[in-house]
C-alpha cells in the first residue's frame, strides 16, 4: 500500500508538477493511516521488490527523496518565518515516513527522519531512526554523523567524537564530520586539538563562515608557549579575513608576540634604541593593535613603552618617518580601541602639550591642509581622544578624503566618527522621564563612558530562539509560541547594543526592542546595527522604571548586568515581569558576592584614595595595578578584559551603583515573583564539573545545589550568575 501511495505521489509530483507545498498537502492526510512501517514492510516485501525493480519507479522514488531533502533544506533557510520552517520540515517528514517503508531508500529516509528529530530536540526518537538504519548500513558515513550529533546533543561528548571520527575515517571528504569533530572537542576542553583540526579545516575552506567562527572561538582559548613563525603567519592570515570578530585572536597573538621579542626581558633591562623600526615592520603586531585589544599585562606595558619612543624619536626629528607610519595608525587606533587607557607619565603630558600647541598655531594660519598635521594629529591620538583636541572642530571641517590616505582610518574612526556620535544623541527616541536619582547618576556614568565599545560581530547561523534553549537544556521543552509567528524580544539595558544585535541577527523572526538609559550607548548600538545590516531592532532610552508606558508585552526578555545598577532591582524585576506574556522567558545575568570579592577590595582602595571615575584617575588606577601584579591582592583583576579598556575599567571597578547576589537571593527572588528557574548558563566544562559534585546527571541542578557548588568554586560565576526563568503559562489560581 505504502509503494502505491508514493507511486501516486511520485506520479503527481512529476507530471502534474506540483508545488512543493501543494505535494505536501496532499502527503499530509495519508501518513496517518499508514501501519509502522516495520509491520508494512513484512506485508509488503514483495510488492516492493517488484516495485524497486522497475527503473522508472526508483527514478520517481530518488526524485521523491530529492524533495523531502530539498524540503528539509528549505526549512533550514534563515530567512523563513518559524511557521513557514516547521511546515517544510512537515512536509520533508511526511514524505521521509512513507519513503523509510521502502528498503532502497530506508536508511536515507531514516537519516532525514532523525535530523528533523534532532531539529525539534527528540533525541531518543532520532536514536531509534538511526539504530535501525545502521543496522542496514553500519558503515553509512552520514548515519554516523547524524547518530554523532544526537550524542552531541545529549552532551554526550566522548561517544558523539567517535562517531564522527569513524564517519570522517570512512569518507574523509565528509567536512561536516570532521568540523563537528572539532566542535566535540571544544565542548570537551581539547582546545588545542580542536585549533589544529579547524586551522587543516579552513586551509581547505577559507570561505566557510562557520569553519571560521569556530576556528576563531576555540583560538581564543589557547596560547603559544614558544614563537613559531608559521603559526604566526596563520594568524595573521585570520586578521586579514573580512566579518570576523578578532578579539578571539587575542590571547594567542599576545603569546607569540611576548615569545618573538622575549618581553619579560626587554621589560626587566630597558628597551634597546631602534627597536621602533623593528616592531614598525611587524605586520602582526600592527594588524593586532588596529583591531584587537591585547588583555596581557606585559605587552601593554611593552607597547606603553614603544609609543613612548615613537613619541619621541617623532618631535625630535619634528616629524613622523615614513617607515614609523604603519606604526603609529596602528598605536593611534589601539589608544582609540582602548579608549584611551594606557598610562601616560607626566614628561608625555608636557610633550602632548606642546604638540597640541603646535597644532593650534598651524590651525591658526591661514592656508594650512591636512596633510600638514596628518603626522601630528596621530601621534595626540596615540595618547588621547582627538576630538577633545581645542581645534577638534576646525580639524572636523575637513572630510575623510582631504586627509592623506594613510591617516584616513584614524581620523575616521578616532576624531569624525565620536563628533558625529555625540551629534546623533539627540535622534534616538524615549519614553518617559529619567527621574530616579540611582537611575540619573548611573546614566551620567554611561553617557561618559558608553560600554562596552566592542568593534566586531561573528558569524552565526540564525537558529530558532526555542531550540536553542533545548540544546542549552536538554531536558527542557520551549513553549510553542517558538513555532508560529514573530517572537518579541526586549533587551532591557542593552548598553551599546552588542547583546541585541546579536539576538536580532542570530535567532529567526525576531522583533527585538533594546532600552537603556545612555544616549550615547543607543547611538553607538544604532550606528552597529546599521554597520551589520541589523533591521529588526529598534533602540528607545527608557529607564526599566518606566517600561509601563511601552504597553507592548514580550516572549522573551533579556537583561544581563542591568539590575544590579539599579537601586531597587525587584522593583526592575517586577517592571520587567509585567512585561512577559504567560510562558515567556527571562534571561537574567547578576553579579555574585562570592566571585566579585577581589572587586570589592578594590573599590575599597579607590575610595581609600579618593579616585573618581575620570579618565586621569582610571590611568592612575590601572597603572597602580598592573605594577602591582606581583602582589597578589588584585591581580585576578588583569585577567578581566574589562580592565584593558576605559569605560570596562570604569564598570568593573568605579561603578556609581552596584548590588551582588547570592544563588540563595536570587532563588528567594524567583520564588517570591512567581518565576520558574530554568538553569544556570555555564561553559560545558563547568556543567560537568558541577553534575560530578552533586554526583547526579541531573544537569540543569537548583538554585541550593549550585550554591554549595559555589562554596567549593567561589570564582565560578565571575562573569555574572547568567540564568532563564520563565513566567508561568497561567496565573495561578488563588
Ligand atoms: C554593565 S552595562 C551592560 C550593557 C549590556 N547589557 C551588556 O551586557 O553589554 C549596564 C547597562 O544598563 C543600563 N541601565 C542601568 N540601569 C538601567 C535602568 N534603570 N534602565 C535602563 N537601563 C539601565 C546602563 O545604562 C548600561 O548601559
Amino acid at each position: 500500500m505504502a509503494v502505491r501511495i508514493v507511486k501516486k505521489i511520485a506520479n503527481l509530483l512529476i507530471f502534474n508538477n506540483l508545488t512543493h507545498s501543494s505535494f505536501g498537502r496532499y502527503v499530509r492526510g495519508k501518513p496517518a493511516n499508514l501501519v509502522r512501517w516495520e509491520e508494512q514492510m513484512s506485508r509488503s516485501a514483495t510488492t516492493v521488490r517488484k516495485f524497486t525493480e522497475d527503473q522508472s519507479d526508483q527514478f520517481k522514488i530518488s526524485t521523491l527523496l530529492n524533495s523531502a531533502e530539498a524540503l528539509y533544506e528549505k526549512s533550514l533557510n534563515p530567512r523563513l518565518k518559524n511557521e513557514q520552517c516547521a511546515a517544510c520540515r512537515k512536509e520533508a517528514k511526511d514524505i521521509a515516513d512513507i519513503l523509510a517503508n521502502i528498503k532502497e531508500t530506508r536508511p536515507l529516509a531514516l537519516n532525514l527522519l532523525a535530523r528533523i528529530a534532532i531539529d525539534e530536540g527528540f533525541y531518543d526518537q532520532a536514536n531509534s531512526h538511526l539504530v535501525y538504519a545502521l543496522k542496514e548500513a553500519p558503515e553509512d558515513p552520514s548515519l554516523l554523523y547524524s547518530q554523532g550529533h544526537v550524542f552531541l546533543a545529549r552532551q554526550e561528548y566522548e561517544e558523539a567524537e567517535k562517531l564522527f571520527a569513524r564517519a570522517f575515517r570512512i569518507n574523509p571528504s565528509l567536512t561536516r564530520a570532521a568540523s563537528s569533530l572539532a566542535y566535540t572537542k571544544t565542548r570537551q576542553g581539547k582546545f588545542v586539538e580542536a585549533f589544529q583540526d579547524y586551522r587543516e579545516l579552513i586551509k581547505s575552506h577559507p570561505d566557510d563562515p562557520h569553519i571560521r567562527t569556530k576556528l576563531f572561538e576555540c583560538t581564543a582559548k589557547i596560547t603559544a608557549n614558544h614563537y613559531d613563525e608559521e603559526l604566526a603567519d596563520d594568524i595573521l592570515s585570520l586578521y586579514l579575513l573580512e566579518g570576523i570578530d578578532y578579539t578571539a585572536l587575542g590571547n594567542i597573538t599576545a603569546s607569540l608576540l611576548i615569545h618573538k621579542y622575549d618581553i619579560p626581558s626587554l621589560l626587566q633591562h630597558g628597551l634597546p634604541l631602534g627597536i621602533v623600526d623593528t616592531v614598525c615592520q611587524d605586520k602582526l603586531l600592527c594588524e593586532a593593535l588596529s583591531k584587537i585589544i591585547f588583555c596581557q599585562p606585559d605587552l601593554e606595558k611593552f607597547i606603553t613603552q614603544i609609543r613612548k619612543q615613537l613619541l619621541l624619536e617623532s618631535l625630535v626629528q619634528s616629524d613622523l618617518k615614513q617607515l614609523h607610519v604603519n606604526l603609529a595608525v596602528a598605536l593611534s587606533l589601539y589608544a582609540s580601541n582602548m579608549e584611551y587607557s594606557l598610562y601616560i607619565d607626566s614628561q608625555e603630558y608636557n610633550l602632548l602639550s606642546a604638540l597640541e600647541d603646535l597644532i593650534n598655531a598651524v590651525i591658526s594660519a591661514t592656508g594650512w591642509k591636512p596633510s600638514d598635521l596628518a603626522g601630528a594629529t596621530l601621534l595626540y591620538g596615540m595618547y588621547l581622544p582627538m576630538d577633545e583636541l581645542s581645534c577638534a572642530t576646525e580639524l572636523a571641517k575637513f572630510s575623510v578624503n582631504r586627509w592623506p590616505v594613510w591617516a584616513r582610518k584614524t581620523i575616521n574612526h578616532a576624531l569624525l566618527e565620536i563628533i558625529q556620535e555625540k551629534q546623533n544623541c539627540d535622534k534616538i527616541p524615549s519614553i518617559g522621564q529619567i527621574s530616579d536619582a540611582t537611575s540619573q547618576k548611573v546614566q551620567a556614568q554611561y553617557e561618559q563612558n558608553p560600554y562596552p565599545r566592542w568593534l566586531h560581530l561573528s558569524y552565526n547561523t540564525p537558529t530558532n530562539y526555542g531550540r536553542a534553549m533545548e540544546q542549552e537544556f536538554p531536558d527542557f521543552r520551549a513553549p510553542s509560541f517558538f513555532n508560529t509567528g514573530d517572537i518579541n524580544v526586549l533587551i532591557a539595558g542593552c548598553g551599546t547594543g552588542q547583546h541585541a544585535i546579536k539576538v536580532a541577527k542570530y535567532f529567526r523572526n525576531v522583533n527585538v526592542t533594546a532600552i537603556d538609559l545612555s544616549r550615547r550607548s543607543l547611538v553607538y548600538a544604532s550606528k552597529m546595527a546599521e554597520k551589520y545590516h541589523v533591521k529588526n531592532i529598534e533602540f528607545i532610552q527608557a529607564d526599566i522604571l518606566n517600561l509601563d508606558q511601552l504597553k507592548q508585552q514580550f516572549h522573551i526578555i533579556e537583561s544581563s548586568g542591568v539590575l544590579h545598577h539599579m537601586a531597587d532591582p525587584m522593583a526592575g524585576l517586577a517592571a520587567l515581569k509585567e512585561r512577559l506574556v504567560p510562558g515567556g522567558l527571562m534571561k537574567l545575568a547578576l553579579y555574585s558576592r562570592a566571585a566579585r570579592q577581589i572587586i570589592l577590595k578594590s573599590r575599597e582602595l579607590i575610595q581609600k584614595n579618593k579616585l573618581t571615575g575620570s579618565a586621569q584617575h582610571i590611568r592612575l588606577f590601572r597603572q597602580a595595578i598592573l605594577h602591582n601584579n606581583s602582589s597578589t591582592a588584585f591581580s585576578g583583576m588583569l585577567s578581566s578584559s574589562d580592565f584593558y579598556n576605559m569605560s570596562g575599567c570604569r564598570d568593573l571597578v568605579f561603578h556609581e551603583h552596584e548590588t551582588q547576589f547570592d544563588l540563595l537571593q536570587i532563588d528567594e527572588m524567583l520564588t517570591r515573583f512567581n518565576l520558574n528557574f530554568i538553569g544556570l548558563l555555564v561553559q560545558p566544562l563547568q556543567r560537568l564539573e558541577f553534575i560530578e559534585f552533586i554526583g547526579s546527571d541531573q544537569q540543569r541542578g537548583t538554585l541550593a545545589e549550585w550554591a554549595e557548588f559555589e562554596q567549593q568554586h567561589p570564582q565560578s560565576f565571575g562573569g555574572m550568575y547568567q540564568f532563564y526563568c520563565q513566567k508561568p503559562r497561567q496565573a495561578p489560581t488563588v
